[in-house]
């Protein structure tokens, strides 16, 4: 078949090729949009999940087997307040070991799910603790049975995520259903009048392939096949399915007022980028004002026709239904999907309603300004793909991932730049830290890089500069690529604040 690179060129938005589902697919926007249950505390800032199995009816008449996160796919939402530490107590029941990673969390490295600090499963023989690469430093790895991981929160309140981060089965572990979000709130931001209630929508946004059981279908559970030749290409490049869901449905459609709704987006795809366009049943295109980034609120608001949305990035939005005719739709697309994954889902504007929310022309005034003469200095990151061991992985500055190895020393306060080079397109991520994008081709940056983010989308042959503070905590943590196949492939360093 054709090299993933080749396949890449012929459409550069595109990663990978992608999964047929076995089983007939439903109609478009038949089934009510889900929202993910608040998760309750045990008691005063603390929560429980326990990791299990579990089943859910995704396709009609079809039952799928799940990894969950307290039996659900997405799995609950953690709702808190800036500033104000939380400890998850995780309990793993599945068949395998896990690690918890919260996505964009400013967390203490202890509990930042470092990709060998494992929550094994009761009976797993600890002694045999293997990982696919033949790396594994027995020294990095951190076994228990279940784990408190502890999250100050002392952050700008955003949409975060938690998400499995096994070092080497990531993106398997994903795919079957190890995600959930966890948003961060505070006064300030409560105070701003924003769409608020039932008109803010968390929407957790992935693709998935479907076997004729009506299981998910994966490539390659095995990731020690990347030793082997011909590995399959859609496993190299990323895994793409061929149903989009929306908070675990296929194509669902939400009933909604015609007032504003702030939506709060997450891609959680393993490898697929969108360009979602929200469109009126008469052709036009609403106005997708953008008032927050992965790290937080904007300083102003960013008015998007088309909003690019790569793996693990979040936008919270707001649409205005109030000029659609009662009784119509506006559908949610993906300009970069063809066929079924063109559509994502749809609201149905079910009625005229008061609507007292707005959208300040100042959103936030805390975000950091950080200039090139504040840096210590730049480093440069190529993320490509390469030789390594045999069979082909994807390479930071030519190096797989290895626990073991010292990549990045930075310094706590330190300011830097970073020079980010890619051959394909990589959601980069780095953990602990908030950054702003500083350039693109050395040009300027686009209109979705506003703001103070945690992941950026490095298209083709771009080179992406950042600036960061590392501030927070000193440990160990980590930067990677977040398309989750390249990300257990290999392409992901150490990152020590000292
Ligand atoms: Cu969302 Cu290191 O991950
Ligand atoms: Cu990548």
């Amino acid at each position: 078949g054709l090299s993933a690179s080749a396949a890449l060129a012929r459409r550069p938005s595109i990663t990978g090729a992608e999964l047929r589902s076995a089983v007939p697919l439903p109609p478009p926007f038949q089934v009510p949009l889900p929202i993910p249950s608040l998760l309750k505390p045990v008691s005063a800032d603390r929560y429980e999940i326990t990791q299990r199995e579990a089943s859910a009816e995704i396709l009609p008449g079809l039952k799928t087997p799940l990894w969950t996160y307290e039996g659900t796919f997405p799995g609950p939402t953690i709702e808190s307040r800036r500033g104000r530490p939380i400890t998850v107590t995780h309990r793993n029941e599945l068949p395998v070991p896990t690690v918890v990673h919260l996505h964009g969390g400013r967390t203490p490295a202890a509990s930042d799910g470092y990709p060998t600090d494992l929550v094994l499963p009761e009976g797993w023989p600890r002694a045999t603790v293997h990982h696919g690469h033949g790396m594994h430093d027995p020294r990095a790895v951190v076994t228990q049975l279940t784990r408190d991981y502890t999250f100050p929160l002392d952050q700008r309140p955003t949409l975060l995520w938690y998400h499995d981060h096994r070092m080497d089965f990531t993106a398997p572990a994903i795919w079957r259903g190890l995600a959930g979000l966890h948003i961060v709130r505070d006064g300030a931001e409560d105070s701003l009048g924003l769409p608020a209630g039932r008109r803010e929508l968390p929407l957790v946004i992935v693709d998935r392939a479907f076997a004729a059981d009506g299981s998910l279908d994966y490539p390659a559970l095995d990731p020690t096949l990347r030793e082997r030749p011909g590995v399959p290409e859609p496993y190299l490049a990323g895994v793409l399915g061929d149903v989009i869901l929306v908070n675990g449905a296929p194509w669902p459609v939400h009933e909604a007022d015609a007032t504003r709704y702030r939506l709060r987006i997450l891609n959680a795809s393993n490898a697929r980028h969108y360009e979602l366009e929200a469109v009126t049943d008469d052709g036009r295109r609403l106005d997708l004002v953008q008032i927050g980034a992965d790290q937080g609120l904007l300083a102003t608001p960013v008015t998007h026709r088309l909003l690019p949305i790569a793996p693990a990035e979040r936008y919270d939005v707001v649409v205005d239904f109030s000029g659609v005719p009662v009784g119509s739709r506006v559908r949610l697309l993906n300009r970069l999907g063809s066929g079924r994954t063109r559509d994502v889902m749809a609201f149905v504007v079910a009625r005229k309603a008061a609507d007292d929310s707005r959208i300040p022309p100042i959103l936030s005034t805390d975000l950091p300004t950080w200039r090139r003469t504040d840096a210590v200095g730049v480093r440069e990151f190529a993320f490509r793909t390469g030789r390594m061991r045999g069979g082909h992985g994807w390479l930071i500055g030519g190096q797989p991932f290895d626990p073991a190895r010292s990549d990045v020393t930075t310094r706590l306060g330190d300011v830097e730049v970073w020079r980010l080079i890619a051959d394909v397109h990589h959601p980069v991520h780095l953990h602990l830290v908030g950054f702003r994008v500083l350039s693109r081709r050395g040009r300027p940056p686009l209109p979705h890089d506003a703001g103070l983010k945690d992941t950026v989308s490095l298209r083709p042959g771009e080179a992406v500069e950042i600036i960061t503070r590392f501030d927070g905590y000193r440990g160990r943590y980590l930067f990677h690529c977040h398309n989750a196949e390249h990300e257990d492939m290999a392409m992901m360093a150490n990152l020590e604040i000292v």
